[in-house]
């Protein structure tokens, strides 16, 4: 069987990783980085532009490719897997129109209210900035500010962290209506929710879903959760699938909305195939739906993959043939931490071009996984650019200890030029966020 992954970052090694481990596959990819975990386990691969739909098709049909996963989102807006699919590829993504529930948030919250899908948050889509004040005065100020498209995380503006008052909130509206920041004239704007996010990922086969570890990502850039927000700087889950502040009845609450969505979808005619990653928050009063994204989480696909026991490409095959509800999927009950390497200056302006010496067989001695990211190989060296760099996943029966190898891990990898987020993992950071929901739980 001949498999194609398309996307060059961490998560694509992730997923490059499982595929490798169904020993009857043959790994073909197709990235725009020269990333050298994915090009140390293809068969074969090929750089370009992942949005570059001709040229990626031409690669799978070219070699004979039966399979294909894509990682990102860009192409996934594109139509990638409705291109790959008339050329009889099997794709184990969601089409351009199931991919509309993360690449148009004003069509995710409009379905969402249609099918009167529990953990809606109160929204309202605007083309002019007169309308959105009153909207704005109605929720107290108290709301987040979304670009319809996708603008690689960076787009969303949340009342308290990223602007204060009205007249600041009015300011990147008309910004985004007139510069049409991710793609359209309109914006989205939202209640802003209070309380703890996790990530909920699933697999979809357009009926049933199966559900994965839950996983909180940190994705501001500085210890102690402060800074601009990022990609992501580190992840971790724990061996019960569950979060210190996340109760069974919570993480099935996120399962069921996932369910209801896919149901939705199927019912719109726009059947979901692959991986779907709900972005929630746990508030006081219940689970709100944050995003939804049409995708593995990065980083999070690198703590709940390497735990997959089960043969990923036997797993894709149920996806596409609609068999999940017969199939089960055996992880190891085990935690993870997953710490990024992000360029100095990440979330800024990142320095580029900067060699990092990776000790790969320290790393491998010490019992982490390594996922390498936006970095380029040249002549045996790894040097970085403006995205994170690679990710260190340490996983072992409890949190404490997945830490302890992860950290253990980083000190194998060197550079004058490198950031990374150590406090992830620690037990100070997790009881902070164990602190904080207690103390809106006890508000009534
Ligand atoms: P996104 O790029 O949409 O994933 O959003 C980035 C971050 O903004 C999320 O991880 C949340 O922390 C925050 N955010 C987005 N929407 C809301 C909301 N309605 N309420 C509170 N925080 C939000
Ligand atoms: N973990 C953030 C994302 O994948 O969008």
């Amino acid at each position: 069987m001949k498999v194609l992954v398309i996307g060059g970052g961490a998560r694509e090694h992730a997923i490059c990783d499982a595929i490798y481990r169904s020993k009857t596959t043959e790994l073909y990819a197709f990235m725009k980085n020269l990333n050298p975990g994915i090009a140390h386990l293809a068969k074969q691969y090929q750089l370009g532009q992942e949005t570059d739909i001709a040229k990626v098709v031409q690669y799978a049909k070219s070699h004979k490719i039966d399979l294909a996963l894509i990682g990102p989102e860009a192409p996934l807006e594109q139509g990638l897997t409705d291109v790959l699919q008339k050329q009889n590829i099997n794709v184990c993504s969601p089409s351009q129109k199931a991919a509309q529930i993360e690449t148009n948030k004003a069509w995710m919250r409009n379905l969402l209210q249609q099918y009167k899908i529990p953990g809606q948050l109160k929204y309202h889509v605007f083309s002019t900035t007169d309308d959105a004040e009153p909207f704005i005065e109605q929720l107290d100020g108290n709301i987040a500010i979304k670009p319809l498209g996708l603008t690689g995380g960076k787009g969303v503006r949340v009342a308290g962290d990223h602007f204060n008052g009205t007249a600041e909130a009015m300011e990147y509206i008309q910004q985004v209506i007139t510069t049409k920041i991710g793609g359209a004239a309109q914006v989205v704007i939202e209640e802003k929710a209070i309380g703890e996010e996790f990530t909920l990922q699933a697999f979809s086969d357009g009926c049933t879903i199966l559900t994965l570890p839950a996983v909180q990502d940190h994705k501001r850039l500085l210890p102690g959760d402060k800074g601009p927000n990022t990609g992501g700087m580190g992840s971790y889950s724990c061996a019960d699938g569950l979060l210190p502040f996340l109760s069974k009845k919570e993480y099935d609450q996120g399962a069921y909305i996932l369910s209801e969505i896919i149901t939705s979808l199927r019912k719109e005619g726009y059947p979901y195939i692959g991986p779907i990653y709900g972005q929630f928050m746990v508030t006081k009063n219940g689970i709100k739906i944050i995003e939804i994204n049409a995708r593995f989480g990065d980083p999070e696909a690198m703590n709940v993959l390497p735990l997959l026991q089960t043969d990923y490409v036997e797993l894709c095959q149920a996806i596409i043939n609609q068999e999940l509800s017969d199939f089960h999927i055996h992880m190891d009950e085990q935690a993870t931490v997953c710490k990024y390497v992000v360029p100095e200056g990440y979330g800024y302006q990142s320095v580029i071009n900067q060699p990092i010496h990776v000790n790969e067989q320290a790393i491998q001695n010490c019992g982490a996984r390594l996922f390498y990211a936006s970095v380029n190989q040249k002549d045996n060296m790894i040097y970085t650019s403006s995205s994170r760099s690679l990710a260190v996943v340490g996983i072992a029966d409890d949190i404490p200890q997945a830490e302890h190898i992860a950290e253990e891990a980083l000190s194998y990898i060197k550079s004058d030029h490198i950031f990374i987020r150590h406090d992830i993992g620690k037990k100070h950071l997790i009881n902070q966020r164990i602190k904080h929901m207690d103390m809106l739980r006890a508000i009534t």
